[in-house]
């Protein structure tokens, strides 16, 4: 088959790594790709948010499978465009996309389904946000409705910030995407990430991971796409992992059915567990990154026979055959991340790793230029290991993280530690 993946980071790079091990896959692009893609894929330049560019790519290149990898593409109904020109994709329609697209909405599906989720209200208006921010009192969370890059989340511990979010949000920092705000309770516990695939009827759990968003070691400092992560999450139990499904991912899923806008992709439960009880913080129609890539290391070249079965509605009694085994990775940035820094360092050191089933550093922001590698984003590279258990494939990963030459570069040294 000759596959397309659109988009360019680390979540991508692990797609089409798994995927490239697949006897199935004859040729494989990614658009737009970047470093490390390039040395397993073609790499195409295209707006990926644009879904007749993405469609007429598509057929000139004879491809027989899309797999969508971020959420704005989605967003955008490119998945909507290639199913209309009779391409095989692999993601949900705008319609489903809108359980990460909008927060109030899966507040909705929630209420409809029963799922459980913390209480909430949805405003348009400053002034009544706030009479409602201060009748609840802090901790309390506020959210803009709509995509803002992993930003539009304030968890308040005093109630000045929650005024001061609902200020900012109304303000316009967070663009249209700001222009509701849902206001939500506080949940304690401990957030694990629960990934499945649908095929707009069946579920597939695909496995659990935990990230770690705060950019410093304890996590201490602001927030940040993800440092690391691990699979599977020890506080995913089978019964925490049951209670998921059965309370909130079938749910969610037969919801969306009923409504005529049926669920087809991976789906990314962002959970909250409390004495064995998980709640949901949020949907996200896709795969997470970083987190992606410890399930591909998991799962291997299996990914993509189950993407293709969820693409093609026939998940019903599809299995994963896991190996008792762990993954971790870590996420080596760009000093000054998530704030300004630059691009353009110089990575060394990368031609001496190990790449096999075990270990890789798979690329999220790099660049080639005249031959030497060079950092092309924030977060630039997930070096990433399995093992039989979690304490081996982090010696692995770190073992890795300190034989690369970048001095421009820095990494949280404990991913891992709740679990450890
Ligand atoms: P989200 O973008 O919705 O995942 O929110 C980002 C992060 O904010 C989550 O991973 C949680 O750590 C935190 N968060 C979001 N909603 C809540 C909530 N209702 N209670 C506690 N923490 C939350
Ligand atoms: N690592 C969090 C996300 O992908 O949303």
């Amino acid at each position: 088959m000759n596959i397309l993946i659109l988009g360019g980071g680390g979540r991508e790079h692990s797609i089409a790594w798994a995927v490239k091990q697949n006897p199935k896959c004859d040729r494989l692009i990614v658009a737009p790709g970047n470093a490390g893609i390039a040395g397993i894929a073609e790499c195409a330049a295209l707006d990926i948010e644009n879904g007749d560019q993405v469609a007429e790519f598509a057929a000139q290149n004879a491809v027989d499978f899309v797999i969508i990898g971020p959420e704005a593409p989605l967003a955008a109904g490119v998945a909507d465009r290639l199913r209309a020109a009779g391409i095989l994709c692999f993601g949900p329609s705008q319609a489903a996309a809108r359980l990460e697209a909008s927060k109030s909405f899966t507040k909705e599906i929630c209420a409809a389904s029963g799922a459980p989720t913390a209480a909430w209200a949805r405003f348009t208006d400053a002034e009544a946000a706030k009479e409602y921010i201060r009748a609840k009192g802090a901790p309390i969370v506020v959210k803009a409705d709509g995509l803002a890059a992993g930003k539009g989340v304030i968890v308040a511990m005093r109630e000045e910030a929650a005024l001061a979010a609902v200020e900012e949000m109304f303000s316009g920092a967070f663009g249209a995407a700001g222009a509701e705000v849902v206001i939500e309770e506080f949940m304690e516990g401990e957030e694990a990430s629960f990934f499945v695939l649908c095929d707009g009827e069946n579920v597939l759990p695909i496995g659990t991971a935990q990230d770690h968003k705060r950019v410093g070691e304890g996590d201490t400092g602001p927030n940040t796409g993800g440092m690391g992560a691990y699979s599977p999450a020890p506080v995913m139990s089978a019964e925490v992992e049951a209670r998921a499904m059965e309370e909130i991912i079938r749910p969610t899923i037969a919801e969306m059915a009923r409504r005529g806008t049926p669920y087809q992709g991976v789906l990314y439960a962002g959970l909250m567990i409390r004495e064995g009880r998980p709640r949901l913080v949020e949907y996200n129609v896709r795969f997470g990154d970083p987190e992606c890539q410890v399930l591909m290391m998991r799962l291997g070249a299996q990914a993509f026979d189950l993407m293709q079965a969820a693409a093609e509605g026939r998940l019903e009694g599809r299995r994963v055959n896991w190996a008792e085994d762990h993954a971790l990775t870590v996420v080596m940035a760009a000093k000054g991340y998530p704030g300004a820094y630059q691009k353009g360092s110089e990575i060394r050191g990368l031609d001496q790793l190990p790449e096999d089933s075990h270990h890789m550093v798979f690329h999220a922001g790099t660049a080639e230029r005249e031959g030497r590698l060079e950092a092309n984003g924030g977060r630039v590279l997930n070096v990433t290991a399995r093992g039989g258990s979690l304490r081996e494939a982090r010696d692995r990963a770190y073992g890795m993280v300190d034989r690369i030459d970048w001095p421009e570069g820095f990494f949280r040294r404990d991913i891992g530690w709740r679990a450890l």
